[in-house]
């Protein structure tokens, strides 16, 4: 595996890849969510390029961009576990030399929920991503679907920018008790961790119904608030009921797939988890197929 920290050798290393490449961009703090997306751009690819790079334009003020975990080491160890072929890791000054005033802003699909609590965030994402998919030129990259909001700015972008790749969305990996991988994770105490169980009860409560024929998303919010609002520790963001193209609140019965979407505080630590329904879509490439229908229709 080879290991680049400047755009120079990036761009040299890159020509030395042959064939189909694939990219898989992450802050770091590598967990087995990451590694599946290295796993399926392995199998799928004749290449993997991966970065770390925490990325500060995506944090707000008072967010934990200082005390997101870090492990350079140990993540590059997983990579190197995972074959990956080539590290990006760049420093903060390479990405955001003084003097640098390019932002990248996706408008309507980052107004509300996630762009809304955390305003300036995407702004970041759509940047920093833009700058990544120009330096690594990789045929496809692979974002995980924890970030089902996240994978819509991107794919909008890269349409809208005309990046000539392909976005692929891979399934959230879960703890036995259906708590999503996060690198956030770290930050929970014992309580806090058996608190977190409740974003998957509710997801999956409301998917239940949902299979059992009860498409009212009014019902199927009450149900997530319910089950979010019995946990003590759990301070509810937002629990929503959206069209996973526009994510806009649904209001009326609707026969497409619904993405039901989270967000909480539990102590200092914000969680989001989401759930497509019919839930059978969350399997492998539900997100894939659902924002790549869209994505074609708005094109
Ligand atoms: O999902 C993440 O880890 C980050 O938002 C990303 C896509 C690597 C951009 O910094």
């Amino acid at each position: 595996m080879q290991q680049v920290e400047t755009i120079d050798e990036l761009r040299e290393a890159r020509r030395q890849l042959t064939g189909r490449v694939g990219l898989v961009a992450t802050m770091g703090a590598l967990h087995a969510g990451h590694l599946s997306l290295v796993e399926q751009a392995r199998a799928e690819n004749d290449a993997v390029l991966a970065t770390i790079f925490i990325n500060p334009t995506q944090f707000g003020p008072g967010e934990d961009f200082d005390s997101y975990p870090r492990d350079l080491q140990g993540d590059l160890e997983k990579f190197r576990q995972a074959d990956v072929d080539l590290v990006f890791m760049p420093a903060r000054a390479l990405m955001y030399p003084p003097g640098y005033q390019s932002y990248i802003t996706v408008e309507e699909v980052t107004q509300r929920l996630e762009g809304e609590r955390r305003p300036g965030h995407f702004r970041g994402v759509a940047t920093i991503v833009a700058k990544l998919f120009n330096l690594a030129c990789p045929d496809v990259a692979y974002f995980g679907q924890k970030d089902a909001q996240q994978v819509a700015v991107i794919r909008r972008m890269a349409a809208d920018l005309n990046f000539p790749l392909e976005i692929v969305v891979c399934p959230t990996l879960r703890e036995l008790d259906g708590l999503a991988m996060s690198s956030r994770n770290v930050y929970l105490n014992d309580h806090e961790r058996a608190a977190a169980a409740c974003l998957f009860r509710a997801l999956r409560a409301a998917g239940d119904q949902y299979e059992q024929g009860r498409r009212d998303p009014a019902v199927l919010q009450e149900t997530l608030l319910d089950i979010l609002s019995s946990e003590a520790l759990v301070e509810i963001e937002y629990a929503e009921v959206v069209d996973p193209r526009t994510f806009q609140p649904l209001q009326a019965l609707y026969d497409n797939p619904l993405l039901l979407v989270l967000a909480v505080r539990i102590g200092r630590t914000r969680l989001i988890d989401n759930a497509l329904l019919p839930w059978s879509l969350n399997a492998r490439d539900g997100l894939t197929a659902t924002l790549g229908e869209i994505s074609a229709n708005s094109l």
